[in-house]
């Protein structure tokens, strides 16, 4: 899967599901190996991202039983995972090496993190850092900020920190900490991001207390050493994932695109609330009864779009989503003003420079000052060559680009969109045919 090529479409038509969410399916693959009991995930993300945690759990002793998209794993429980024989490749997953590093900080081995060129070159220090303050001894170069890193746990002792950058990634590293700790780890969190492993952690019994108003951030407590119980989770559809579609349908005028049982988590669906603040036709069906991760069905109908300006506390809900509505935003009406979105730069790639670059060669006006990005619309998509970046939503938002330029697109080195949906591509082939 290195070049895809993608041709204009009409517009795209159709019902689908996507592949399990990604955050989701990698906390039900490690809480579900650090719990006393059988774990069952159904709809579990097969993806290479994915894959790499079930690579790693096994390595320290967890058996993972893994058919189509459904998993079972023995959990071993919070101290039963053993010493993994060798150095553990994380590969492209920035979420996989900093909840794992949360893991590792509370046994009693060492173990060394690497991963590929894109990871190796990932901001570690923000989980390293407030991990050592616990009492874990973690060494890697820039002061423990780059991958490689060797981490041996032990004795953790809770502490109280306020989270200087908005990330649930950090966010969760700390809170499974927090299950190894002596006393409490309470953590402070002023711009929510996704609560995923909250919600988990509370369904599998574990001493957690979540208190604020989500609009003005929220403070964690987790008492440490009680051990998980473990339960069956039913992963919904990734919204990151189904945004692809459901903007590609909404930029085509007499499209209608729905997508079923995706996860429809608040602090998830900034992209929800964007597009239809740009006058795209969204409509939302949730399922009644989803206790622990809200799901439903959302369909989108083409029509004209229009600029918008993204930024603040809306930025962590669709952090995942902003290349994807870059493509919206350079194809609607008027200028779509991003702000607060540094965090873009130190993704798989910097997505900033990867999409502007990208959008830019297609005829897009677009400018970078400082981290935020303005973009003038409407773009009328020219034909031509583009690249991944190595990155798989950059691919995939340029794929979806393609469907509305004036002749073919060409995305260049697109292995990376296995990391997250192998299927893309076939789908891809599907919505847009016939139309
Ligand atoms: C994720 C959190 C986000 C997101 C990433 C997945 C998670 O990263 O961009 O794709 O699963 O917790 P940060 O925590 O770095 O913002």
């Amino acid at each position: 899967m290195g070049l895809l090529t993608v041709h204009p479409a009409a517009r795209l038509h159709g019902h689908l599901t996507v592949p399990g969410d990604k955050s989701i399916s990698h906390r039900a693959l490690m809480l579900g190996a650090i719990a006393q009991g059988t774990t069952r995930i159904s709809g579990c993300l097969d993806a290479e991202d994915c894959r790499v945690t079930q690579a790693a759990f096994e390595a320290m002793g967890v058996p993972i039983q893994w058919r189509g998209d459904d998993v079972q794993l023995e959990g071993r429980g919070l101290r039963g995972l053993k010493a993994s024989p060798r150095p553990i490749d994380l590969g492209n997953s920035g979420t996989s090496m900093r909840l794992l590093l949360g893991i590792l900080a509370g046994q009693s081995f060492s173990a060394t993190l690497t991963g590929d060129a894109s990871l190796s070159t990932r901001p570690m220090a923000r989980v390293t850092h407030p991990l050592r303050r616990m009492g874990a001894r973690i060494d890697g170069a820039g002061d423990a900020n780059l991958a490689p890193l060797t981490i041996r746990g032990g004795h953790l002792t809770g502490i109280t920190y306020t989270l200087p950058i908005p990330s649930a990634q950090v966010k969760s590293a700390l809170l499974l900490a927090g299950l190894y700790a002596e006393g409490t780890t309470t953590l402070v969190e002023p711009v929510l991001t996704r609560d995923h492993t909250e919600r988990m952690l509370a369904a599998m019994g574990t001493a957690i207390s979540v208190i604020g108003d989500p609009s003005d951030g929220r403070t964690m407590t987790v008492r440490g050493g009680r051990e998980l119980t473990a339960r069956d989770f039913r992963i919904p559809g990734d919204l990151s994932s189904a945004a692809f579609w459901l903007v590609g349908a909404a930029l085509r005028p007499g499209s209608s695109v729905t997508v079923r049982g995706v996860g429809l988590n608040p602090t998830r669906t900034g992209f929800i609330d964007v597009l239809r603040a740009m006058g795209g036709r969204v409509t939302v069906r949730e399922a009644a009864d989803e206790s622990w991760e809200p799901r439903g069905d959302v369909t989108v109908d083409g029509g004209p779009l229009h600029g918008a300006t993204i930024a603040g506390p809306m930025i962590p809900r669709l952090i995942d989503e902003l290349p994807i509505l870059m493509v919206a935003a350079a194809a609607a009406e008027g200028r779509t003003v991003i702000r607060d979105a540094e965090e873009l730069r130190v993704k798989e790639t910097d997505r900033i420079r990867s999409m502007v670059s990208n959008l830019q060669a297609l005829g897009t006006r677009m400018t970078v000052e400082g981290h935020a990005v303005v973009i003038d619309g409407p773009t009328r998509f020219r034909h031509g060559t583009v690249s991944s970046f190595g990155d798989h939503r950059t691919a995939m938002a340029m794929g979806i680009a393609g469907l509305l330029a004036d002749g073919p697109v060409q995305v260049e080195d697109t292995a990376c969109i296995r990391t997250s949906y192998p299927a893309f591509p076939a789908t891809l082939r599907t919505l847009s045919k016939n139309h």
